[in-house]
């Protein structure tokens, strides 16, 4: 049987359904009843949903957590976080939890710059070149006003162009690299917008336009979370010791690029759950943030740690293109809850509450390693897991803890020693 189609875009929902569970399952019936347990009773709501992409046959649930007891410049939060790997959002919490009450996490903005590039090719003389560039500037930006004037009026808009020459690295390629500021939006689109503007004033003859598109690498717009207490406040017992550790750990990170990797997975565990939970774009965000952490050639830890005269400090720099305006923000019905519970941040206070979530999940991640292990927590959120699947009761579910306190969780041993103690 074929299995590939022309015109599918065009068909229904119904069509497109048919054909895929016809095409590609032995049992369509099957297939068709999966699908469409996940729609949505509420029209509306499916509607939506389907509009967000392409060729939509059914929605795929995550899981929406929310970490409560943040505190990040005096203030409280409950963080949502939208993530399918267990123990991110009990991390997260019980992180909150324990830095609510050694003075919380400080957090600040220090850039919002946004960068696109109009990327072209020219093979004449460079001098000529600029000279064209240096004449044409200002009507560059005026292409732009109509696409501008709102931006501007909130206090953004574009804050340069700079023509770059690139041709020790290709032959004949150069760039008008532009800033911008987009204030509370991402500004994909606006960015995007401006540079197509942009590259039709600057086109000439001698100038093949090879493409215009925004940067998802902002090296300015960073944002810096930390914490910080004297050592003796980190641990119950062997204080100095652990937190030596710890500090090692992130050591370890900032020059073996392996261990970097992973360690910037936490990182990213914590981000991308409150990115997705606002409707930001989290591949923008994770793409920058891996560029940034190869900064100076060779990839190292987003995080960083200090203990001088008796005080641990651990911070986290990252840049974070967000937007609380625009996009999914303000259509998906559940980002704009996410973006309310935050108390309806601004994109600059939405990078802070971000950058936070990640130094919280990499001091979990990094306290755990260091310590107990990590499959300590992982099994221990592995078993309530399992346990809930069972129909055990309030006190077979405390013997149930208190029996894998310190064996080895699986499903099938706790299934079995379930239905040993039920037989009991
Ligand atoms: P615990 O101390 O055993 O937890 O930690 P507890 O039962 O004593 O509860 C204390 C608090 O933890 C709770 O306070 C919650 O805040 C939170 P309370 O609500 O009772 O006032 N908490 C929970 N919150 C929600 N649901 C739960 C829950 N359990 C505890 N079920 C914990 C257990 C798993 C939190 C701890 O062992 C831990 O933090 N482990 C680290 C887990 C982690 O970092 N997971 C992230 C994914 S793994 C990862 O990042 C990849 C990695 O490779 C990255 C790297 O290498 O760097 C590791």
């Amino acid at each position: 049987m074929k299995k590939t189609i022309t015109g599918f875009s065009k068909f229904s929902k119904q069509e497109k359904i048919d054909w895929i569970v016809n095409t590609f399952f032995d049992d369509s019936k099957v297939a068709k009843e999966t699908l469409s347990q996940y729609w949505n009773s509420n029209q509306v709501l499916q509607d939506l949903h389907d509009d967000f992409i392409e060729n939509t046959i059914s929605n795929f649930y995550l899981p929406y957590g929310v970490a409560p007891n943040f505190v990040i410049n005096n203030r409280e939060y409950a963080v949502p976080m939208v993530v399918e790997e267990s123990s991110v959002v009990a991390a997260a919490s019980l992180v909150a939890k324990f830095w609510s009450t050694r003075g919380g996490f400080k957090a600040t903005v220090l850039s919002t710059t946004k960068i696109g590039q109009v990327h072209f090719m020219f093979d004449g003389g460079v001098e000529e070149l600029k000279d064209y560039f240096e004449t044409t500037k200002s009507s560059l930006i005026a292409a732009t006003d109509s696409i501008t004037k709102n931006m501007r009026t909130r206090g953004g808009g574009i804050l340069d162009i700079e023509l770059r020459n690139k041709t020790s690295e290709l032959d004949n390629y150069f760039q008008l690299h532009v800033t911008f500021e987009t204030k509370d939006s991402m500004g994909a689109n606006f960015i995007n917008s401006c540079l197509e503007a942009i590259a039709d004033e600057f086109r000439r003859d001698d100038i093949q336009i090879v493409m215009s598109i925004l940067s998802n690498y902002v090296p300015d717009c960073v944002v810096r979370a930390e914490v910080s207490c004297p050592v003796e406040k980190l641990y119950q017992e062997n204080a100095v010791m652990y937190a030596q550790k710890f500090k090692q750990a992130v050591d370890i990170a900032n020059v073996e690029p392996h261990r970097a990797v992973t360690h910037n997975k936490g990182i990213m565990n914590g981000i991308d759950a409150v990115v997705l939970a606002t409707g930001n774009d989290f591949r923008a965000i994770e793409s920058g943030a891996h560029a940034y952490a190869l900064k100076s050639g060779s990839y190292k830890s987003l995080t960083n740690c200090e203990i001088e005269n008796g005080i641990f400090k651990f911070w986290i720099e990252i840049p974070l293109a967000l937007g609380t305006v625009g996009g999914l923000t303000g259509i998906h019905p559940l980002a704009k809850l996410s973006l309310e519970m935050l108390g309806n941040p601004s994109a600059k206070e939405l990078m802070e509450i971000i950058a936070v979530a990640g130094l919280a999940q990499n001091f979990a991640a990094l306290r755990a390693l260091t310590t107990t292990g990590i499959q300590h927590g992982h099994m221990k959120m592995h078993l309530s897991n399992i346990i809930k699947q069972l129909d055990a009761s309030e006190e077979e579910k405390t013997y149930l803890l208190n029996y894998f306190e310190n064996k080895q969780v699986s499903h099938s041993a706790v299934v079995a020693t379930y239905e040993k103690m039920k037989k009991k």
